[in-house]
């Protein structure tokens, strides 16, 4: 007999046909009332399958009274309610580590593409601006100061390839990672004062809502980069586009935004801001790996009573 499985949303095409193929499932995206639907059927499901966009509340995990396990695809579990779910009995799992390089790798790309203009400077080229004129010049990277709000993995390897470039690292997260070399700076204003790119690296959710606010990007600065890596609502969006406005700040790469896919009107006549549509961790080798691990940590469950890598 199959596990009973309730699939919030699509996840991957390989990820769909490996579940199809190893569980029962259900796509409760294609029921047409979802909450008519669970308040029948909750009671069958054991465990559930979701993908970081999808919404999983306390009132979704409340109506699978027999689900004792909610395997997440992607590192950031921000949509999934945890409180409730532990409340409830729930382990939950999701997929770290294995996309930390590759957005470590992007968050550089950001910081590098706002400093040097490699976008503008792209679409300059396109529009044939290169035979009248040139770019103007911009902001060197190596040797300069990088804060890190977060310093979990992905933080973690944004200040390896840092080093790379001589830069400064100094980080804020809750409290100090042991034996880590790197300075940890108790107030992120102050850290933002000392730096001259401020990554945002940390896990979204309730507890760091607007953490980056109007007063840490004045800190920031008018010659200070902000990258957003982690999650849109970290960052108060209506005063960064202000501060980027009033030139309070020098410019800005995201990956990610409040209100995905809405990316800020105002944004996108900016040439000091990098907008992307959450990429960092989607490459064909990181989605492997994630897709490989959400599955694995469902069949760990249903096999041991453990998932392999718990939130
Ligand atoms: C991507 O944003 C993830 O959380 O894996």
């Amino acid at each position: 007999m199959k596990h009973r499985i309730l699939q919030i949303g699509p996840i991957t095409p390989s990820v769909d046909a490996r579940l199809a193929r190893d569980y029962d499932v259900t796509p409760l995206w294609q029921q047409p009332e979802p909450a008519a639907f669970l308040a029948e059927h909750g009671a069958r499901f054991e465990g559930v399958a979701v993908h970081l966009r999808d919404a999983c509340g306390a009132p979704l995990l409340e109506a699978l009274p027999n689900a004792k396990v909610v395997a997440n695809f992607g590192v950031g579990y921000d949509k999934i309610d945890v409180e409730a779910a532990k409340r409830l009995g729930m382990q939950v799992s999701n997929t770290p580590r294995v996309l930390d390089g590759c957005v470590a790798d992007l968050a550089m790309g950001l910081a590098i593409d706002v400093a040097r203009g490699i976008s503008t400077t792209d679409r300059f080229v396109r529009a044939g601006g290169w035979k009248s004129g040139q770019r103007p010049l911009m902001t060197r990277v190596h040797g300069k100061n990088m804060g890190l709000l977060g310093f979990g993995g992905i933080g973690q390897a944004v200040a390896r390839r840092a080093a790379g470039f001589d830069m400064a690292v100094r980080y804020h997260s809750r409290r100090p990672v042991e034996n880590a070399p790197q300075r940890h700076e108790p107030s992120l204003v102050e850290l933002a004062k000392w730096a001259d790119f401020l990554v945002v690296a940390c896990p979204g959710g309730p507890q760091t809502r607007h953490l980056v606010n109007a007063e840490v990007m004045d800190a920031l600065g008018p010659a200070g980069i902000l990258i957003n890596i982690a999650r849109g609502s970290i960052v108060d969006e209506a005063a960064l586009v202000r501060a980027l406005q009033a030139g309070r700040l020098g410019g800005a790469g995201l990956d990610v935004f409040e209100n995905e896919p809405h990316v800020p009107e105002a944004m996108l006549d900016m040439d000091n801001v990098v907008v992307l549509s959450h990429i960092a961790g989607f490459t064909r080798e990181s989605r492997a790996d994630m897709e490989r691990l959400v599955c694995d940590n469902l069949d760990a469950y249903f096999r041991s009573g453990h998932v392999m890598t718990p939130v």
